[in-house]
């Protein structure tokens, strides 16, 4: 199995969604595990039970840190090199910085069906709407109050004579089924090879005059027209027992290679058989893939063979 992502759980209070998360982080098989334990009250009574249960808590007081609280997050998170950021009943708005450093990283239960009434006091909301039914989402957080895509959903259907409190508590068990389940889809979707290779996809097609197209049975892209177009790049899927999934670019020769290599060996490999032609192949099964760098790497392979006349135009877009 892949590295598992090493998540932060942040809490305000009783930390039932962390406990959820906790026990379930406790099977073989569950791609992430609970790194720490932390939140924005230091008296959290979650926070004992993390602590109980032999996982890393921080005890941090955003009352009592006052201006510096986020820094020292920030700082606690990135000590404990962690992956995935998980919001579990946790009271306070991030502020925009610290959700643009940690952009897609950041994962929320909500206990509504969002868009539907977001914010505070949900349950008294759908009570207050009339609704027939209800339920919880995990979604990625945006700058926006509840707002980012959604990555799972469960439904609970209304009682008659519910009140906030018994819809809350019915709501809560159906969270506890859906936050580890969304949250392992979303830990081990950077591992899953046709999210990759999508991933992939999705950046070469950005560069002019590409399209996709498959070369002994891996996923390539080609720079130039559908007939006599170059590849620039392959995926590379445990193929003649190499590392389980690599991305294979072209260098400019075998001096850079081997310096590359060298440099960083748990990163760059030689691949066989294209390794003799000067390409190397750059992992991408890792925790913690550098999406910016494979777009660089993508680039320069497509710029060493793409037809002239494109790379003429791309060079002028340069210096523009
Ligand atoms: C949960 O119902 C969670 O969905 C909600 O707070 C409760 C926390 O319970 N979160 C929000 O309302 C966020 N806007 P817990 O501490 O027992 O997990």
């Amino acid at each position: 199995m892949a590295e598992r992502k090493r998540i932060a759980i942040l809490i305000s209070g009783r930390g039932s969604n962390m406990a959820a998360l906790i026990y379930a982080a406790r099977a073989d098989d569950c791609p992430y595990e609970v790194a720490l334990v932390t939140g924005d009250k230091d008296d959290a009574s979650g926070l004992a039970l993390a602590q109980a249960e032999g996982v890393s808590v921080s005890r941090l007081d955003a009352k009592k840190l006052g201006a510096s609280y986020w820094h020292v997050l920030e700082k606690t998170l990135r000590e404990t090199d962690i992956d995935v950021i998980a919001l579990a009943g946790f009271m306070r708005i991030l502020p925009d910085t610290f959700v643009a450093n940690w952009q897609g990283q950041i994962v929320n239960i909500h206990p509504s069906l969002l868009p539907k009434h977001k914010g505070l006091k949900a349950h008294d909301a759908v009570l207050a709407a009339g609704e027939d039914v209800t339920g919880a989402t995990v979604h990625l957080v945006t700058t926006a109050l509840d707002d980012g895509p959604a990555l799972g959903q469960v439904e609970v259907a209304l009682i008659p004579g519910d009140t906030a409190e018994t819809l809350a508590e019915r709501v809560l068990i159906a969270e506890h089924q859906l936050y580890p389940r969304v949250l392992a889809e979303f830990a081990s979707r950077e591992t899953d090879p046709d999210w990759i290779v999508a991933k992939v996809g999705e950046l070469t097609l950005k560069l002019p005059e590409t399209h996709a197209k498959t070369s002994h049975g891996s996923p390539g892209w080609r720079v130039g027209s559908e007939t006599s177009g170059k590849f620039f790049a392959y995926v590379s899927i445990r193929h003649h027992g190499e590392a389980p999934i690599a991305l294979l670019v072209k260098t400019s020769g075998p001096d850079e290679m081997a310096a590359l290599i060298e440099a960083k060996p748990d990163l760059y490999y030689r691949p066989a058989y294209y390794g003799a032609s000067g390409w190397i192949a750059l992992r991408l099964d890792g925790r913690q893939v550098d999406w910016d760098h494979v777009a660089e790497w993508l680039e320069r392979s497509w710029r060493l063979l793409a037809p002239a006349r494109l790379t003429r135009l791309m060079r002028a877009a340069d210096e523009f």
